[in-house]
């Protein structure tokens, strides 16, 4: 049998995770995909980092572009993160080669969602993305296979795991936001650029990606309407445990008669509930279908394990040769979403 050959670019934390998992694992993956899953070449900014895992089998490029144009590559795993430079150009190389793209990068995906959806499909090329939202909570597939026979009605979630511990350490712990904010920052939590974490950025960006896939709209990460967590003190979390609720960084998006509504922001959710009682940097995702109920999904939304976990997801569908886009069958056939928020009632 073919084996499905990976290119790899972006060797952090997730990468890594990969490729321990394609060269630990390899029996377990020929067995429930039917045929090998192999990595051909890899590319990173530095080629002499240390990342605990043999690299030597593999072909470098310095440039992910050319890692994204090569012949032997069947997917292109984009691992690399940012909206916009090497991580975007080396998508669209692969797309245009029509290469399929397994990617992490929600960034990237809430900018130019649409744009690259459509650029896949004029090449016959697959775009999957489970990992860009909430980490290893398969959220993506629960959407569009296991629930696909609902019409969604309501996705919530806490979808940033760094804002969850640190309104966790705040409410538990009695520290102040800019304690629990200093603790996040020694245990490596925040991202580089820290307010993608605690304004909310990095939450919207998921939430403007599964409402997309919620409700069959092209991603509109302007119209999610977005506050952080940086003006919670903890004045209202005591106040708001005084009546028996938490604060949580809530995603929330439904179909409203007025069009589309994306809200992340700080929200009060009953202690008891499922959302209530999340605590530390885990994610939650709550989806609502008119004829399954409430499902509830708990899980880790960031950490090599998990996300990696994501990743290989997506490319064993593939290996199998389910050959279906994360954002549907047809990129035009999305329609563009009335933000709730400026629509006339
Ligand atoms: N900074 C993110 C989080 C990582 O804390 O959840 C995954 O996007």
């Amino acid at each position: 049998t073919t084996p499905l050959r990976l290119g790899i670019a972006g060797l952090g934390t997730v990468g890594a995770g990969v490729v321990k998992i394609v060269r630990q694992k390899a029996d377990l993956l020929r067995e429930r995909t039917g045929r090998p899953i192999e990595i051909v070449a890899v590319s990173a900014r530095n080629r002499d980092t240390d990342r605990g895992v043999s690299l030597s089998d593999y072909a470098w490029e310095d440039d992910p572009v050319a890692l994204a144009r090569r012949d032997d590559v069947d997917v292109f795993v984009e691992l690399m993160g940012g909206a916009d430079g090497p991580a975007k150009a080396a998508t669209e190389a692969a797309l245009d080669s029509g290469t399929d793209v397994v990617t992490a990068n929600k960034a990237m995906l809430a900018h130019h969602g649409q744009a690259l959806a459509e650029r896949a499909e004029a090449h016959d090329a697959i775009l999957r993305f489970e990992a860009a939202v909430a980490g290893g909570i398969p959220v993506i597939k629960a959407l569009t296979e296991g629930l696909a026979g609902n019409e969604i009605t309501r996705v919530m979630g806490v979808m940033n795991g760094t804002c969850n511990y640190i309104l966790t350490r705040m409410e538990g712990a009695g520290l102040t936001y800019q304690e629990a904010f200093d603790e996040a920052d020694a245990l490596g939590y925040l991202e580089a650029d820290p307010e993608l974490d605690v304004g909310g950025i990095d939450a919207g960006h998921k939430l403007a990606l599964l409402s997309s896939i919620a409700f069959g709209t092209q991603v509109a990460f302007d119209a999610v309407e977005l506050e952080g967590i940086g003006r919670v003190t903890i004045d209202d979390i005591r106040q708001a445990a005084d009546m028996d609720f938490k604060i949580k960084l809530l995603g929330v998006c439904r179909m409203t008669g007025r069009g589309l509504e994306q809200r992340m922001a700080p929200c009060l959710v009953p202690a008891s509930s499922p959302l209530g009682q999340l605590d530390g940097g885990t994610n939650m995702v709550v989806i609502e279908g008119d004829q399954v109920g409430q499902i509830v999904m708990r899980g880790a939304g960031a950490g090599e394990g998990p996300t990696a976990s994501a990743v290989m997801g997506d490319v064993m569908d593939l290996a199998r040769g389910f050959r279906v886009s994360t954002f549907g069958q047809s990129a035009g056939s999305l329609v563009a979403a009335t933000p709730a928020r400026t629509a006339t009632p």
